[in-house]
C-alpha cells in the first residue's frame, strides 16, 4: 500500500490463466515435446505454429488430459492439473475440439448442440438458453438446426464442432487444425466467428495451425515449435512479418 492509500497492482503483473511448466511429452523414443515452458494470459488468442510434426498436437493432448506427460506440469489457474482426467480439466473449464471436426453424423445440429452442454450446463432451461445464444453468433448453424451431421458440408461440420466446445462456456479452448481442409472462404468465416467469441466473451484460445496466415490474422501472439520447443514467441502481427523465421520454420 502506497503513502496515498491505494491499493493498485503495479502495472507489470501479468496473471497467467494457463501455464505450462517444462513439460516432457513423448510416446516411444525421444520426447517429442521438450522441456516446454508457457504461460497464456486469460483472453489471449494465441497461434501454435510449426510444420509437421513439430509437436502441436501432442502439446494440445497434454493440456486436455489425453496425454500425461513424462515431466513438468499444467496449471490451470494456478492449480496442478497435470495428472487430473479429461472430464475434470473440462468442468473446470479447459474444451478441446480434436482435428478431424467430429460431430455425430446420426444427430441434428441441435441435438449434437445438446449433447455437448449436457454434463456441462445443468437444466434443461439453461441448456436451451446456452444454446440459443450460440445460434446468434453461428447463424449458419441456426438455419441448419434441424440437419443432421453427415448432410453438413465441412465448414458446417467445423463450424459445429467449435459451437459444440463452446456451449458449455469454457475459459480455454483448445483447437487443433480446425481449417484443414477447408475452401479459404470458409476458414475465413470460421476465423472471423472465433475472434468475435474471443473478443466478446474473454475467451482464452490455444490455436494450432499449419495455415498459419489464416491463424495469425486471428490471434494476439504467435508461438512457433520446432523438435518440441519454443523457437518464438511474439506479437502475432511480429511473426507475420519476419521472412527469416517463416523461411525457417514455417515453410513460406
Ligand atoms: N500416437 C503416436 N505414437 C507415436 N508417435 C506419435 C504419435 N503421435 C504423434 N507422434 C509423433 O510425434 C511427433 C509430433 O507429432 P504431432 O502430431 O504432435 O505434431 P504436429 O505438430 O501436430 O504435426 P501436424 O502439423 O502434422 O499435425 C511426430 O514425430 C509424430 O510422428
Ligand atoms: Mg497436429
Amino acid at each position: 500500500m502506497s503513502a496515498h492509500g491505494t491499493t493498485t497492482a503495479p502495472a507489470t503483473v501479468t496473471r497467467t490463466v494457463l501455464a505450462l511448466d517444462a513439460l516432457t511429452v513423448g510416446y516411444a523414443g525421444a520426447p517429442v515435446v521438450d522441456r516446454l515452458t508457457l504461460d497464456v494470459a486469460p483472453g489471449d488468442v494465441v497461434a501454435l505454429l510449426g510444420a509437421n510434426g513439430a509437436g502441436k498436437t501432442t502439446l494440445l493432448r497434454t493440456v486436455s488430459g489425453l496425454l500425461v506427460p513424462r515431466s513438468g506440469r499444467v496449471l490451470l489457474d494456478g492449480d496442478d492439473l497435470t495428472t487430473t482426467p479429461v472430464e475434470e480439466r473440462a468442468r473446470r473449464g479447459l474444451a478441446q475440439v480434436p482435428e478431424g471436426r467430429s460431430v455425430v453424423a446420426e444427430l441434428t445440429v441441435e441435438e449434437n448442440l445438446t449433447l455437448g452442454a449436457l454434463w456441462k450446463v445443468p437444466g434443461r432451461r439453461a441448456r436451451r438458453a446456452a444454446i440459443a445464444e450460440l445460434y446468434e453468433q453461428f447463424e449458419p448453424l441456426a438455419r441448419r438446426r434441424r440437419a443432421l451431421g453427415h448432410q453438413l458440408s465441412g465448414g458446417e461440420r467445423q463450424m459445429l464442432a467449435l459451437a459444440r466446445a463452446l456451449v458449455s462456456q469454457p475459459r480455454v479452448l483448445l483447437l487443433d487444425e480446425p481449417s484443414l481442409g477447408l475452401a479459404p472462404r470458409v476458414v475465413a468465416q470460421l476465423m472471423g466467428v472465433l475472434r468475435d467469441t474471443a473478443r466478446r466473451t474473454g475467451l482464452t484460445v490455444l490455436l494450432a495451425e499449419q495455415n498459419v496466415t489464416s491463424a495469425l490474422s486471428v490471434a494476439d501472439r504467435g508461438v512457433v515449435l520446432a523438435l518440441g520447443k519454443v523457437v518464438a514467441d511474439a506479437p502475432a502481427a511480429d511473426i507475420a512479418a519476419d521472412p527469416a523465421l517463416r523461411h525457417a520454420y514455417l515453410g513460406f
